[in-house]
């Protein structure tokens, strides 16, 4: 942590504390499913009342296209926010043209109060990190911090502008992400492994160039893998396979093998010929593909092999599940690796950290997402990590 500021470094006592979280969370039928981002925030929110600060919680909310949404209001996270803190939430309805109401609200709630402010993507500034309304935001409170990796990549007003306008820090789970991330890519126990999934090469390109530089081993699962299989020659049947990406593949093999870093494909696969969930489905060796079948699924040779580099490495990164996931009996792959990486965390074998929506979907379903070292809340931030890119929102917050 020696780049950036924590809540350890600062004397927060009455402190007006403006506090960037990512409360955007999935909402269904009015219940957020899943409230891991504002329980990350718990211990920030915490340590910031505890020591005699008002918390003042700044987040955006869904893409409401810079103008008041109801259905997007902030509001209706403040019931969640209270049951995480155990506490009361002040909701400020906020005007961000003119914040005198939210600045008297602040001023009249008492010490270790905490206050939720209302959607920042209800102006438009905040996607264009405009400069008056992050003046507006700065003038709300004494210092900032950032809590919300999830929203690094963002150069918006609540996540960049604003963190260059008042002293800044990085939250707990701000913390607690660039700690693992660190021990994940940055400077990681070799060997690394990492494990990329999902259907299209096309959206991982930047991603596989950049971990093939990084890690010892890459192990291609998901649907993508069929376009590697593809420029290698090997049938996929009416596999999803991006065939014009063909040229790409091959160049990331040739990358790979300049790098010393071995590409893992899979070596069999669960074959269907209707992409439905029970479909049925047979074993084939992957150089024997039915011409009118599918790959849905990783198969059981495939799966030891996975484990078998698994056993090689000292730290993994995991992003994209490695079959159909969301169609039964096709998760079995994503499934027992999952099991198996958390297998190895446990045992002290393994640092595992692995991020993106499907990915923690996946862990989900597993019952294992609390047995991995590190799970990322984020999705766009933990790509644009893997791909190497620098993140907006953590530059801002750098000391150096
Ligand atoms: C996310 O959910 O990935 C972050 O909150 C960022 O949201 P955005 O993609 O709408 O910027």
């Amino acid at each position: 942590m020696v780049n950036f500021r924590t809540l350890d470094d600062v004397d927060l006592a009455g402190k007006r504390v403006l506090v960037r979280a990512d409360l955007n969370m999935p909402l269904n039928n009015g219940t957020v499913s899943d409230t891991t981002r504002i329980e990350r925030t718990f211990f920030t929110i915490k340590d910031i009342t505890a020591a005699g600060g008002k918390v003042i919680l700044i987040s955006h909310f869904g893409r409401p296209g810079g103008q008041p949404d109801p259905a997007l209001s902030l509001a209706q996270m403040t019931p969640v926010v209270e049951r995480t803190i155990g506490g009361p939430v002040i909701f400020v309805p906020t005007d961000w043209n003119d914040l005198s109401g939210a600045q008297k609200a602040i001023a009249d709630a008492p010490e270790g109060a905490v206050l939720l402010l209302e959607n920042t993507r209800f102006h438009p500034g905040e996607m264009t990190n405009d400069i008056e309304l992050a003046r507006r935001m700065a003038a709300l409170g004494d210092l900032y911090v950032n809590d919300a990796f999830s929203a690094a990549h963002r150069a918006h007003a609540s996540t960049e502008a604003l963190a260059h306008l008042l002293p800044a820090f990085a939250g707990r789970a701000m913390q607690g992400e660039i700690r693992a991330l660190s021990a994940g890519l940055t400077n990681p126990q070799k060997p690394v492994i990492a494990l990329v999934g999902g259907a299209k090469v096309s959206t991982k390109i930047e991603l596989l160039e950049n971990l093939i530089e990084r890690v010892e081993a890459l192990v291609i699962g998901g649907a993508m893998a069929n376009t590697f299989l593809f420029s290698q020659g090997i049938g996929v049947g009416n596999s999803v396979v991006e065939k014009d990406l063909a040229p790409v593949a091959r160049r990331i093999f040739d990358k790979a093998s300049d790098a010393n870093c071995a590409i893992i494909l899979p070596v069999d696969g669960q074959i269907a010929w209707r992409f439905e969930a029970e479909a049925p489905h047979r074993t084939y060796g992957i150089e024997a593909i039915d011409p009118n079948g599918m790959i849905l699924d990783v198969g059981p040779k495939s799966i030891e092999r996975i484990k078998g580099a698994i056993d090689e490495a000292e730290t993994l990164v995991w992003n994209g599940p490695l079959g159909a996931f969301e169609l039964s009996p096709f998760d079995a792959g994503t499934l027992a690796i999952a099991r198996y990486v958390a297998e190895r965390t446990r045992a002290g074998k393994l640092v595992s950290i692995a991020g993106g929506g499907d990915t923690v979907a996946a862990l989900t379903k597993a019952g294992v997402r609390d047995d991995l070292t590190y799970v990322s809340t984020a999705g766009g931030a933990f790509l644009e990590w893997m791909e190497g890119k620098p993140l907006p929102g953590l530059k801002a917050l750098r000391r150096d």
